[in-house]
């Protein structure tokens, strides 16, 4: 499924250079093939803040600082967070009630954080190794297009 979803990204981004759209249809094509998730977008590196940017879901928190909730962590530490139970999470913001558990990965290119790839699920504990993988995967991908 990963396979099949990188190279519906990369289709969906290749010759494209706007940002801003290349994040809309990446949100756009994630959220509509994983399953049992119920958040999927993207948040920016705004001078050294993270700034809400294309997602699907429920709408959420706009600004987060480096080091706050899991998106800041992922960014601050510039290491995946992938987390089984956001309740449990010191310091996560629940911006969807619904959501139990969550992946962040950090978008890197040349030693620079430009943002994360955020995905949340209703479901405890949604995210596994292999999830991790090909969503880095999508990370890189992405990181490129940004
Ligand atoms: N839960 C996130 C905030 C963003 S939303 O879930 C969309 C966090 O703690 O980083």
């Amino acid at each position: 499924m990963y396979r099949d979803l990188a190279s519906a990204v990369e289709g969906l981004v290749s010759g494209e250079s706007d940002a801003i759209a290349n994040m809309a249809n990446a949100a756009a094509v994630i959220y509509e093939t994983l399953p049992d998730v119920n958040w999927v977008g993207f948040y920016r590196n705004v001078n050294g803040e993270l700034v809400l940017g294309p997602f699907q879901g429920r709408p959420a928190c706009i600004r987060m600082k480096f080091g706050e909730g899991v998106c800041g962590v992922a960014a601050e530490s510039r290491q995946v967070q992938r987390v089984e139970d956001v309740h449990a999470f010191p310091g996560h913001i629940a911006c969807d009630s619904a959501s139990n558990s969550e992946i962040v990965v950090p978008l890197m290119r040349e030693g620079e954080v430009l943002g994360v790839l955020d995905i949340d699920s209703p479901k405890r504990a949604r995210f596994t190794e292999e999830d991790e993988a090909g969503v880095v995967k999508l990370g890189e991908i992405l990181s490129r297009v940004l």
